[in-house]
């Protein structure tokens, strides 16, 4: 049985297209049961009205808080038969009730080498910083922002005088990889939690080919 997930996103939702493209292509063992957006107009919609997902706007501008608006949202993902909830560039802090409501099945991917750079703009205060590798982190999801157990992380390196923008597009790129995977080590049952600490389980599944100069950790395994 494939592993029902809500994916809850405020932008472009370029993260949310790579899971579902690894569902469809067979690669991620999951489905889509919702993807739910808190702005209207927001990219992501239109991405899972085009791959048919049942999606759905709850603008938080019309509650009057963040605690009914979540408890909105957690009853949209009960109804929707989630077991996960993913993240994909959701832009609120969630509360401690809705997280409560989904204890320890919450995930979320950040663009920077947590705990390095948490917060709304993770990449540019990293590139701001000055360090000379950067990368995103797939990791569950507790109250305090950016904070939980780690799954995994891909690092680049950050090139001379590059722009935001170029160090972000290869960023996304691996995002784009890595949350996939760290979905499919889920759906196989792979991952346990120990405190802060996370376990991957080894299986026989051979791994990606290293095809630059980015360091990924646990490595990917083929297809991802
Ligand atoms: C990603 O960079 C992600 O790390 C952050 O928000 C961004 C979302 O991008 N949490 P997209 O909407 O998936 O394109």
């Amino acid at each position: 049985m494939s592993m029902p997930i809500a994916i809850l996103a405020s932008g472009n939702g370029s993260n949310a297209q790579a899971i579902m493209d690894k569902i469809s292509a067979g690669i991620l063992d999951a489905r889509v049961c919702l993807v739910a957006c808190n702005r209207p107009g927001a990219g992501v919609l239109e991405r899972a009205r085009r791959a048919n997902i049942p999606h759905t706007l709850l603008d938080h501008a019309l509650w009057p808080d963040r605690t009914s608006y979540d408890a909105a949202l957690a009853d949209a993902f009960k109804k929707s038969g989630a077991e996960y909830i993913v993240l994909a560039g959701y832009m609120r802090l969630l509360t401690a009730g809705f997280l409560q409501a989904f204890e320890g099945r919450v995930l979320n991917i950040h663009p920077a080498l947590l705990p390095s750079f948490p917060g709304l703009h993770g990449g540019a205060d990293a590139l701001a910083y000055g360090v000379t590798l950067s990368g995103c982190t797939v990791h569950f999801v507790e109250e305090a922002v950016d904070s939980g157990p780690i799954i995994i992380q891909a690092a680049t390196p950050v090139k001379a005088g590059e722009t935001l923008d170029c160090l972000m597009t290869r960023v996304h790129a691996l995002e784009h990889r890595i949350y996939p995977q760290a979905l499919q080590w889920l759906a196989q049952g792979r991952i346990s939690k120990k405190g802060r600490l996370t376990h991957l389980a080894p299986s026989d599944v051979k791994h990606a080919p290293r095809g630059d100069d980015s360091l990924i950790w646990p490595p990917l395994e083929e297809h991802f």
